[in-house]
């Protein structure tokens, strides 16, 4: 367990935490953070966008070891990063609830959408483990395959997010009708949330099993939701997700990811549990480290446009972030995923410049 500290604390080495990205979750600081970037696999790779057509659906893809793998793999062999996250989606969750998950090329997400009681009905207690196999089973793989300084991630979607998609049926502006069904049926809304709380932590006590050695939690659109809707739906969820881990993985570092949650990012930051929060691109590095004590980490937050733009503005944007979390456990990321037109070079060069001596 990690010990609280002040925050001029000395630099503790130990086994457990001589990969960079391990030693900030610790709450360690380094002269230069770590860094890997959210949704580093993917279309932007011209390699990932190769390897693609060996799957007929993203979802095959993500469940066939062998290409899970190369796409983990490949952003680490392109630009050196310091940690790996497992080739997967959050829904993932859904399909093995038994829920249709299916994602169209260009349109993201499309899934049956869950309309009252009976759509509930229909799904499972409890995901089908054999179908998520293949996920343990990419993760095993790539415990031998990762030099001994990169960090293997897992991840899972918060109840919340997964449960906006499972609604809706799709992505959508503003995640409205989740938001609708929470305040017309807010029994039947807090089963579907119980359900996917229960389901994701086993599911990353599963992940942790299997080789990951820190895990993020995706609440992609905890920024949606007013206060008191914000605490029953998010809070008290990710809360309870994160103790059910501990229960079974006391150790394991968790990276929470609220997307939007604003002044509300303490009270992830106070979960038992939580290493590091995941800052998105609107949080100004001076409040989160008033906000958000030593020893919790903090992971961001550079803008993903910034990235596509490059040139002086990116430069500008790295060193404002480097500058802004001096003198605390950082680790460099994106405030939201890479996004699809983002030229390698500018990947390049975003990680020279945070590396430089
Ligand atoms: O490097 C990585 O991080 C890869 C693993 C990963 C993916 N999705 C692969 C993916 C992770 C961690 C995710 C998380 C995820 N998935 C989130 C939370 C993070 C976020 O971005 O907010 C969410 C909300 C999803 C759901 C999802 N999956 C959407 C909305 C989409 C469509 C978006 C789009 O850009 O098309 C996906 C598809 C998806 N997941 C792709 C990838 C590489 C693109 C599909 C493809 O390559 O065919």
């Amino acid at each position: 367990m990690r010990a609280a500290r002040p925050d001029e604390g000395l630099v503790v080495t130990s086994n457990k935490t001589q990969k960079p990205l391990l030693a900030a979750l610790a709450g360690e600081r380094q002269p230069r953070p770590p860094i890997w970037l959210m949704r580093q696999a993917g279309r932007y790779l011209p390699e990932y966008r190769e390897i693609r057509a060996g799957a007929a659906t993203f979802l095959d893809f993500c469940y066939t070891p062998a290409l899970a793998v190369e796409a983990t793999l490949q952003p680490i062999r392109r630009f050196g990063f310091d940690a790996a996250i497992l080739f997967s989606d959050i829904l993932v969750v859904p399909d093995a609830l038994g829920q249709t998950v299916a994602f169209e090329t260009g349109e993201g997400p499309q899934l049956a959408p869950i309309e009252d009681a009976g759509g509930l009905a229909r799904l499972r207690d409890e995901p089908d483990w054999t179908k998520l196999e293949p996920v343990f089973e990419t993760l095993d793989r790539l415990t031998t395959l990762l030099a001994h300084d990169v960090a293997l991630i897992g991840f899972c979607g918060a109840p919340w997010t997964v449960a906006s998609y499972m609604i809706a049926g799709r992505g959508t502006a503003d995640q409205a009708p989740a938001r609708l069904f929470a305040y017309r049926q807010p029994k039947l809304f807090s089963v579907l949330i119980d359900r996917l709380v229960d389901a994701s932590a086993e599911y990353l006590v599963r992940q942790l099993a299997a080789g990951a050695e820190a895990v993020q939690i995706f609440d992609s659109w905890a920024g949606v939701l007013p206060p008191a809707e914000f605490e029953r739906w998010c809070v008290a969820p990710v809360a309870s997700l994160i103790a059910k881990v501990r229960a079974k993985a006391p150790h394991a570092p968790i990276i929470a990811f609220p997307r939007g949650a604003a002044t509300q990012l303490h009270k992830f930051a106070g979960m038992p549990g939580v290493a590091a929060v995941g800052l998105d691109t609107s949080v100004e590095p001076g409040a989160a480290v008033a906000a958000l004590p030593a020893p919790i980490a903090l992971q961001g937050n550079l803008d993903p446009l910034a990235l596509v733009a490059g040139g002086p503005a990116l430069d500008e944007e790295i060193d404002r972030i480097l500058r802004g979390f001096e003198g605390r456990a950082h680790i460099f990321n994106l405030g939201h995923g890479i996004l699809p037109e983002t030229p390698v070079e500018h990947v390049e060069r975003l990680v020279a410049r945070v590396r430089r001596p």
